[in-house]
């Protein structure tokens, strides 16, 4: 069985508008709703956990009933940091032996090739990340802005989500994280690399187009990837065939 976690859990506040940003409606939907649409049609995700929000439990259910979402089994309130909203979903996914997928609610543009691509490296390994390259040189400074560091860019990549990982290697890495007191993470694969150190976390090639609405120009971005989707339906469904879309075009218009 393979379980896909929706992260909801957050109110964006880097965003600021007032109401957690997975509501806000995108191309003429919640973001949320988006989200939930893909692992929806996706044949390897067989039950969505849905973690919301407080104060907001409700209008994801109403989102979830009004799509008529079958896979959603359960819509429930989510923790103070995203970790503690991991865990909540731990015990809502129950005992038995599964694989678990986490992923942002508000990354809306996660195509199927990536849900595949997690889903069949769980064969291999006990988990597993999604990751672009940087095109941005990535530094590291000190408290006082100077730079402590440039890391080879080529090493580098920009985590996204889903993460994914067999249920027991996610449970035994929160269950030692649950005994530091300085427990502090941004995401689950970070917490597998510290407190299971020696287990290989596979990083799959996420996508472009995967991006996670943070700040207000995300609206405008995604607002236009949906658009562009939209149009070129159903062959545009990541960066892959994206860049063949726009190569193709400009073959189109030299050519012609
Ligand atoms: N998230 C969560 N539980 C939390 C905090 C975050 O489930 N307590 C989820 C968010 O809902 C989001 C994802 O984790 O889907 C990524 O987090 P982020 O973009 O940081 O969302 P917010 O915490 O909502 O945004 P901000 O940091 O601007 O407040």
């Amino acid at each position: 069985r393979t379980v896909a976690v929706v992260l909801a859990g957050g109110t964006g506040t880097r965003l600021g508008l007032g109401i957690p940003k997975q509501l806000l409606k995108i191309a003429g939907k919640p973001i949320i709703e988006h989200t939930l649409a893909v692992f929806e049609a996706a044949p390897e995700i067989d039950e969505i956990i849905v973690l919301m929000a407080t104060g907001h439990v409700d209008d994801a259910r109403q989102i979830v009933e009004k799509a008529g979402l079958r896979k959603v089994t359960k819509v429930i309130e989510g923790g103070d940091t995203r970790n503690a909203t991991t865990r909540i979903a731990l015990d809502a996914v129950g005992p038995a032996d599964c694989n678990i997928l986490f992923h942002d609610a508000v990354r809306p543009l996660l195509s199927g090739r990536i849900v595949r691509e997690c889903v069949n490296a769980l064969w291999t390994y006990a988990a597993v990340d999604v990751a672009i390259p940087s095109a941005d040189t990535i530094i590291q400074v000190d408290e006082n802005d100077c730079i402590t560091d440039i890391p080879v860019r080529s090493r580098l990549r920009r985590g996204q989500t889903p993460q994914a990982f067999r249920s027991p290697t996610i449970r035994e890495a929160y269950r030692i994280a649950e005994g530091d007191p300085n427990f502090a993470a941004t995401d689950d694969c970070g917490v597998v690399l510290r407190y299971l150190p020696g287990t290989p976390i596979k990083v799959i090639d996420g996508s472009d187009e995967n991006i996670k609405v943070t700040h207000p120009v995300d609206v405008h971005l995604a607002d236009k990837l949906f658009q562009l989707a939209a149009a070129q339906a159903p062959r545009l469904t990541d960066h892959r065939s994206y860049t063949e879309e726009l190569t193709g075009r400009t073959i189109v218009v030299f050519g012609g």
